[in-house]
């Protein structure tokens, strides 16, 4: 059963098989070339291309397949498989922001003793046609967080990595016992890069605690750190592109980095879950 909803009357959608998603109201939505769904209404697109645009995203597809965050999904598997408990083995589990798919894809499927069905959405149409391309087992579709076309209580896990966070919609979509697990940047992440960037290093601090807890119980913080050494300047760029600094910083502070053709970099993540 599906649990997408009609984002103009909240009915649920159903697979037409004729190409087209429709709900009981004649609303209907197009299933793209790539297999996704464009279910965010024009009224609420801030912008012409909401979201990352095509370069962000080539470059976070280009970067994560190298597999320098590879330690990250392996802790995001192993949190799910031995410290959440589920009601039952199957399981919805929706990445909330999902970019071009990377982390729905490795960090949500193949989890022992689970059996998920994997959905995703992003606002950026460039990140879920990308997704929805390389990963045909997901299915993903163009939304706002802020604003779900998914059922009260119907997702039992809730990813999300570097990405906007919604604690009021993510509580109207999760299943009673189900978790939320938010991935963002802690004090020292990518610290060596914003070091070449800024005169003074300025740590990352986080509110997602305080964003989170009026509605949800707080179970844990992990946090995981690991040093990445990137021997090119190529890799270097790829990295920097996927990062806010590329695209806000003059072209001279960028050449402090792209001079160099190998950097070690420090990558500092906190894995927080919550519950109901
Ligand atoms: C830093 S990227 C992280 C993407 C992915 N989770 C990853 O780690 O590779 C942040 C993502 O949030 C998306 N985004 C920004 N505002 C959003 C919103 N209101 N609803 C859904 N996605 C949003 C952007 O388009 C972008 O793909
Ligand atoms: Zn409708």
């Amino acid at each position: 059963m599906s649990i997408i909803i009609c984002p103009y009357c909240k009915s649920s959608l159903y697979d037409s098989k004729e190409k087209t998603y429709i709900c009981e109201n004649n609303h209907s939505f197009d299933i793209a070339k790539q297999g996704y769904l464009n279910l965010l209404p024009v009224n609420q697109k801030k912008s012409k291309d909401p979201g990352d645009n095509q370069m962000m995203i080539a470059a976070r597809r280009n970067f994560l397949e190298l597999g320098f965050y590879d330690p990250l999904i392996e802790s995001i598997k192993n949190l799910i498989t031995e410290k959440l408990s589920f009601v039952t083995k199957d399981i919805i589990a929706f990445d909330a922001g999902c970019g071009e798919g990377y982390y729905s894809e490795k960090a949500l499927n193949n989890l022992p003793g689970l059996k998920t069905e994997i959905l995703g959405t992003d606002i950026s149409k460039y990140a879920v046609k990308n997704a929805a391309k390389k990963y045909k087992n997901n299915f993903y579709f163009v939304s706002s967080i802020y604003n779900l076309p998914i059922k009260n209580t119907s997702t039992d896990l809730i990813l999300s990595v570097f990405s906007p966070i919604m604690a009021e919609e993510f509580k109207r979509i999760l299943s009673k016992q189900g978790y939320v697990i938010i991935v963002s940047p802690a004090p020292n992440h990518l610290r060596e890069i914003a070091e070449l960037i800024y005169d003074t290093f300025r740590p990352h601090t986080s509110n997602i605690v305080e964003k989170m807890t009026p509605l949800f119980k707080h179970d844990f913080t992990k946090k995981i750190t690991f040093k990445i050494d990137l021997k090119s300047t190529e890799v270097l760029l790829s990295l920097l592109k996927m990062t806010p600094y590329y695209w806000s910083t003059g072209i001279e502070r960028l050449e402090n980095i792209t001079n160099k053709n190998e950097l070690s970099v420090t990558c500092d993540f906190n894995i927080d879950i919550f519950s109901q």
